[in-house]
């Protein structure tokens, strides 16, 4: 309303289809993208890159202002760079992968992520633009006045076919298993773990293709846009 952009947040468990969904609901309604995971990985990508402990909370907390992380949020062209270079590949690899978890526990840089998350939103919705923010905590911490919040959920075998399909692999097992301990670890930290809450319209993506689950959160935009 009063010209402001939409905002719509989900969250949801790794390989639940969040990323995927996120940007083809922006693209069809021409809104921006930021993919709240991938600031974390790249943060991840600098701590590993200088060499500082991730298992070392009180390091990672001194550092986590060190690195420039800036999100490019066109949906047809998400980009991420830390101190101007582009680590989209590097954030995908392994290593950051298995230390992720770490780095996203720590509060210090949780706190600094949110408030440039927030910042960037507020300069979405300045320009009217509206925006799709996905991650963990985006409908209880990042944004839960948000009009459109969505908990996207799979099956843990759906997840892990997915998410090898994505990495390339041919191991689904070990991928599940990779997903089985990242989703224990994002869900049982201290600080702003993964949580459902009521007020989140819950999507089981399971038996659902991509464009499904694309189309019925357009339709949920839309009509939360046309009451509005
Ligand atoms: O969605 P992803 O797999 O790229 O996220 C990478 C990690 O970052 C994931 O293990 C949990 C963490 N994360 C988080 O703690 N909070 C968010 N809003 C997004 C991701």
């Amino acid at each position: 309303a009063q010209g402001k952009g939409i905002v719509i947040a989900i969250d949801g468990p790794s390989g639940s289809g969040k990323s995927s969904t996120a940007r083809g609901v922006a693209k069809a309604r021409d809104l921006r993208y930021l993919d709240t995971g991938a600031m974390y990985r790249a943060l991840t990508w600098w701590m590993l890159d200088n060499k500082i402990d991730v298992n070392d909370a009180a390091a990672v907390a001194a550092n986590v202002g060190r690195p420039v992380i800036v999100m490019g949020s066109d949906p047809s062209a998400p980009s991420v760079t830390v101190d101007g270079r582009d680590v989209a590949a590097e954030i995908r690899g392994r290593e950051v992968t298995t230390n992720v978890s770490a780095v996203s526990a720590v509060p210090e840089a949780r706190e600094l992520l949110v408030r440039t998350q927030r910042e960037v939103i507020e300069a979405a919705r300045d320009e009217s633009a509206g925006i799709v923010v996905e991650g963990r905590d985006i409908t209880t911490v990042v944004a839960p006045e948000a009009p459109v919040k969505l908990f996207l959920t799979a099956s843990a075998e759906a997840r892990a076919q997915r998410r090898s399909k994505e990495v390339r692999t041919v191991d689904v097992a070990a991928t599940q298993a990779d997903l089985a301990r990242r989703d224990k670890l994002d869900s049982s930290r201290e600080h702003s773990p993964l949580t459902q809450t009521a007020d989140a319209t819950e999507l089981d993506t399971t038996g659902l293709t991509l464009d499904e689950v694309i189309a019925l959160v357009v339709k949920l935009a839309d009509e939360v846009r046309e009451a509005q």
